[in-house]
């Protein structure tokens, strides 16, 4: 059934019961085929996009609400655009604004969301599982946009959309990830995906912002960039998340940049077509020198934030397509 009506909703090419799963919570336990699935889909965005009639009537009488409790800029705004992009209504909770200041509970915020009902929630928040949490109690459909340290799936997807493109493959490519990886779920997530796609993954910082035990996830770990980068295919940077420490992580901006910091000396002992990639937000002369980050050449730091809009399209169409699917099965 589920392939039928997948066929309608998009133009056959994609079979969407490659992805069997109600929600997309983490990439933890995704499977290649899933993933790839998401990418191909988010490929067949991007041309799109770049036109001025880029509007599809897909997700027309569709319902999705960002709910994020914790600040955010390009992901919010990211995932609203690729809802519009796609004809669906969507609503923006601002949280600040919300009873959650008047003290309710996540779970009865989610329920009074729910009792709307949307059809997809796309939500943020600063603990870890609070996402899951909430997915739980809802019977929409869930898109985990972060939560504290532990996962943030679609930065995950488009940083690999931006790498296939960039570089025509995942598999066999050696990256490495550098900076804050304690606090960082986009380190996280990068590292099931990766994997999962066949990389090899290098973890590069100081040894207070390293997890204990992250060497069981699968990647190799480095305290010294010049080590760290020697012949890597990709250069992904990370923010200090500094509203997650609690304590003195590094003696000073200044030492970091010096130790860790991003600047052509270190990237020379990269592949002379290393890409380099960010997040974002960019704290520049911190993580990363200013040139390097501007390097049109080299780095597809604007390109990400682009692969973003066309990922969250693809994540919506696939969880509204299995939702339709599951009501016409019942
Ligand atoms: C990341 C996040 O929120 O985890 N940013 C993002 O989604 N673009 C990384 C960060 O905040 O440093």
């Amino acid at each position: 059934m589920l392939g039928v009506l997948s066929a309608l909703m998009n133009d056959g090419a994609f079979d969407f019961s490659a992805y069997p799963h109600r929600h997309l919570l983490g990439i933890e336990g995704l499977s290649p085929v899933a993933i790839s699935l998401l990418l191909d889909r988010a490929d067949s965005f991007v041309e799109l996009n770049r036109r001025h009639d880029n509007k599809l009537a897909t997700l027309s009488g569709r319902t999705v609400m960002n709910l994020f409790f914790e600040d955010s800029t390009r992901t919010r705004t990211s995932f609203e655009l690729a809802g519009k992009r796609l004809s669906a209504d969507v609503i923006n909770m601002s949280v600040s604004t919300s009873s959650i200041k008047k003290g309710e509970t996540v779970v009865d915020t989610a329920m009074t969301l729910n009792a709307m009902h949307p059809d997809v929630l796309v939500v943020r928040h600063n603990d870890a599982g609070a996402v899951k949490l909430l997915a739980e109690k809802v019977n929409c459909a869930v898109i985990n946009a972060g939560d504290g340290r532990h996962e943030h799936p679609t930065q995950a997807l488009l940083d690999a959309l931006t790498i296939r493109r960039r570089k025509g493959k995942i598999q066999g490519l050696q990256v490495a990830i550098c900076g804050d990886i304690l606090h960082s779920r986009v380190a996280r997530s990068n590292i099931h995906l990766l994997n999962a796609m066949g990389a090899r993954v290098r973890v590069i910082a100081p040894k207070t912002l390293i997890p204990a035990g992250i060497e069981r996830l699968g990647v190799e770990v480095f305290h010294e960039m010049g080590a760290g980068l020697k012949d890597c295919d990709i250069v992904m940077m990370l923010r200090l998340q500094t509203e997650r420490m609690k304590g003195n992580f590094f003696p000073s901006v200044r030492e970091y940049f010096h130790f860790f910091g991003l600047d052509y000396a270190k990237l020379e002992n990269a592949k002379p077509d290393a890409l380099i990639m960010h997040p974002g937000p960019m704290n520049r002369g911190v993580e990363i020198a200013s040139d390097v980050a501007d390097d049109i050449g080299r780095s597809a730091i604007r390109e990400q934030v682009e692969m973003g809009v066309a990922v969250r399209m693809a994540c919506l169409e696939v969880l509204c397509a299995n939702l339709s699917a599951e009501g016409s099965s019942q």
